[in-house]
């Protein structure tokens, strides 16, 4: 497995590959990589010659306030990870490398950034967006791989891919979690033992309102209401929101039909977590 650092590297790798006629998948992921990411480039490796996948935590999508310089690094780990999947190549650039002195573009998707993680996180998706456009230039590959446990995240990216017409196939991979349900994240490094405890909390509350709709409950807000209080119940955990849209379109509902995405932030301690479930009302 090669580790790569410049774009002038990356893309001699690219053209080679492509002279080949091999297909090229890319999994972004900014590293400390975990079961989630490993599985993402598992798929990747089942439908492509060449899995490439980047290890770069974007400063671009990290507010001011927000965890960019204490984010968990381990190149050395996550290179042993990677390549035990057969992954070929790891894109691993410097921030000056991905944003030289004069950098001025972004890429900007409107509409459904402004809910959920785009309300709390200003700039967020623009730095995502800008960031998976730039390694998508770079990689050119006929693959990428996403995860549904930052469902937002993929929707913006499909939007950003169809609107702008780029030549590229999404595969949304399905949340990987612990045994005990904690979906997996770079971030639960930061938990303590208790933290790592209360955050239960998050995929407890989805399984929750899971059960009410199976049992036939399709009031948004009673969901909403029922799940907030399953989260306000644990000492530790600060509910940063929680909402049920429709899906895949985010628009504000009241009774689910057809497909709702039950969506949650909920600060445990300093760490902010994400989960979310499909709710489906058949
Ligand atoms: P990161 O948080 O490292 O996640 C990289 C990819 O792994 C994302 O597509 C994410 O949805 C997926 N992933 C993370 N945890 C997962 C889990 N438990 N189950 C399934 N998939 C999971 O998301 C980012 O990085 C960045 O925003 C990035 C797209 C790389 C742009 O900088």
């Amino acid at each position: 497995m090669k580790i790569i650092e410049t774009i002038k590297e990356m893309r001699e790798f690219v053209t080679e590959a492509q002279r080949q006629g091999q297909s090229i998948g890319l999994v972004p992921t900014m590293g400390s990589l975990h079961e989630g990411h490993l599985t993402l480039m598992q798929r990747a490796k089942q439908v492509c010659d060449i899995v490439v996948t980047s290890i770069f935590i974007n400063p671009t999508q990290f507010g001011p306030n927000e965890d960019f310089a204490k984010y968990p690094r381990d190149l050395t780990g996550d290179s042993k990870k990677a390549a035990s999947v057969g992954v070929e190549v790891i894109f691993h650039p410097q921030a000056a490398e991905m944003y030289p002195e004069g950098y001025s573009s972004f890429i900007e998707v409107e509409g459904i950034t402004g809910k959920l993680c785009g309300l709390s996180r200003p700039g967020h998706f623009r730095g995502v967006a800008t960031v998976v456009n730039k390694l998508f230039n770079i990689v050119q590959p006929n693959m990428a791989f996403f995860g549904q446990k930052d469902a937002q995240q993929v929707l913006v990216l499909q939007r950003m891919v169809a609107d702008l017409n780029m030549n590229i196939t999404l595969e949304v991979v399905p949340i990987v979690r612990e045994a005990d349900g904690l979906a997996m994240s770079s971030r639960n490094a930061f938990l303590s033992a208790e933290e790592r405890r209360a955050a239960l909390v998050l995929s407890r509350s989805l399984k929750l309102a899971e059960e009410l709709v199976a049992q036939g409950e399709d009031n948004a807000l009673k969901i909403r209401s029922q799940v907030m209080a399953e989260i306000q119940a644990e000492e530790l955990a600060d509910c940063e929101y929680v909402e049920v849209y429709n899906y895949p379109l985010l628009q504000g509902i009241t009774a689910i039909t057809g497909k709702a995405l039950l969506a949650l932030a909920v600060r445990i301690g300093k760490t902010r977590l994400i989960d979310n479930t499909i709710l489906e009302v058949k």
